[in-house]
């Protein structure tokens, strides 16, 4: 039997990724107050999102999950927030039409500020300093006082998230996601690049065919799936006291429902079987993501879902794949077929961007456009030869025209990573490169969903 679960019964378990607070007392009084403060998100949401997940996990639907590495204080504002909402519809369109398929639209977004790293501390020019574990705990910048953690800042990503989550909601109900714009929600700075034809002939053709409903007599106003659209949010439940401030009660079912955004994720770093990250989210009714790294052995998986998800519900858990593009093969096929043996209903989703990090020539932590589609695509090909479902994709991206991933359209050299990396953490896709990888994952969607993916060798083999 397991123990009885509490808001806080994870303080007694081993922890590790957690700053070093120097003032226990300021720690715990802004925990309190946070404790107070209105939820983010409705258990009613969360509910609603699992149910959507419940679908992917059945093969009905796809998973689009993206956004930050880390949201920033300082990059927050209306154009950001509204250009990353207008790329993620414009990849939600891309995979909705060409794949004939619903897709389930959730953002990295409206709390995803804590980062685990993997070292507590960072050495520049001989000097040492804590790591920067993200605004919600330390600042980037390199100097003693600015890596010190400072338990204020999670009142201000208390803040940011929101806000955030407020404009999100105007934009996704509001009217800005109405099919009618489909043509509009096109960046500036992707109307010339080589993809863009694709996405006009394919705006075209919605428009063509939302014209020919109307001339049929269809009164467009009159249905709210085509004017409005579900956005969730999502991110790394790492800092756990801010988490536990943000548990709440729902009054209408009783459970506990995290408050602080619709789904939360367990990290590669985190999920060990009897610590407190895994202690804390099986307590709470949320849809839950749990990454999958290359560490990860089969009876320790089969022990977290039982942990995790012991009713075995559809949609209660996303299993996050991040092996990178060299080792999913050899590892992926495994967990798919003892998870499929063992009846378990997850959710499979590839996050193509933590097995594929690599360094330039230059210094720059970056992650090759060619990696991150090799990844995707070997992703596919598994679940194909399981016979299982390949169910979405976590992907870190900006609706900004950043040159941090190397590759793509535009052939982002080394050289080019100077121009614009303005990530304080890892490297995201650029705007066209992240649509550029929609219309291939809206191709290999299409062939899943028509049963065509061919199984590749290796997988095949085993
Ligand atoms: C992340 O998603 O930013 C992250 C740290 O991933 P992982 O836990 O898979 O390394
Ligand atoms: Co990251």
């Amino acid at each position: 039997m397991a123990e009885r679960w509490a808001p806080d019964s994870w303080r007694k378990r081993p922890i590790v990724q957690v700053p070093d607070y120097p003032d226990a007392q300021v720690l715990a009084d802004t925990e309190k107050q946070i404790a107070t403060f209105p939820p983010l998100v409705f258990a009613g949401e969360a509910r609603n999102l699992k149910k959507a997940l419940a679908k992917v996990a059945a093969g009905d639907a796809f998973l689009l999950q993206g956004g930050d590495c880390a949201e920033s204080f300082a990059e927050h504002g209306a154009n950001n927030i509204r250009d990353f909402f207008r790329m993620f519809l414009q990849m939600a369109v891309v995979l909705t039409y060409a794949a004939a398929s619903p897709v389930v639209k959730v953002g990295r977004i409206a709390g995803q500020f804590a980062k685990p790293r993997s070292s507590p501390t960072e050495k520049r020019d001989g000097k040492e300093l804590p790591s920067y574990r993200g605004d919600i705990v330390n600042d980037f910048a390199f100097t003693e006082a600015a890596r010190r953690p400072d338990p204020r800042r999670q009142i201000e990503a208390y803040r940011q998230s929101a806000a955030t989550l407020n404009l999100l909601r105007a934009f996704a109900q509001g009217g800005y996601a109405n099919l009618g714009s489909v043509r509009q929600w096109m960046l500036g700075f992707v109307k010339d690049s080589p993809q863009s034809r694709r996405y006009v002939e394919l705006s075209d053709r919605i428009s063509e065919a939302l014209g020919f409903m109307q001339a049929c007599g269809l009164d467009l106003e009159s249905h709210p799936e085509l004017r409005t659209t579900d956005f969730y949010t999502s991110h790394e439940a790492l800092l756990l006291g801010f988490e536990e401030a943000m548990t709440r009660i729902d009054s209408t079912s009783g459970d506990w429902y995290a408050t602080s955004g619709h789904m939360i994720w367990i990290g590669d770093r985190t999920r060990q079987l009897d610590h407190a990250h895994v202690e804390f989210a099986r307590g709470i009714k949320n849809p839950i993501g749990l990454k999958c790294g290359p560490s990860l052995k089969t009876d320790d998986l089969l022990k977290l879902i039982d942990i995790l998800n012991p009713d075995n519900e559809p949609g209660r858990l996303t299993l996050i794949g991040r092996f990178g593009a060299e080792k999913v093969g050899e590892h992926l096929p495994a967990l798919v077929r003892a998870v499929k043996r063992a009846g378990k209903a997850v959710v499979w989703s590839c996050d193509p961007m933590h097995g594929n990090t690599i360094t330039s020539a230059n210094g720059y932590k970056t992650r090759p456009f060619d990696l991150i589609l090799k990844e995707v695509r070997a992703f596919f090909e598994v679940h194909a030869a399981e016979g299982s479902y390949a169910g979405g994709v976590h992907l870190e991206m900006t609706g900004q025209n950043v040159t941090e991933c190397t590759g793509g359209a535009r052939a982002i050299t080394d050289a080019d990573l100077n121009d614009r990396y303005h990530t304080v953490c890892d490297p995201r896709l650029n705007a066209e490169q992240a649509i550029d990888l929609a219309f291939l994952l809206a191709e290999l969607l299409k062939k899943e969903r028509s049963g065509q993916v061919k199984p590749m060798p290796a997988a095949a083999g085993l």
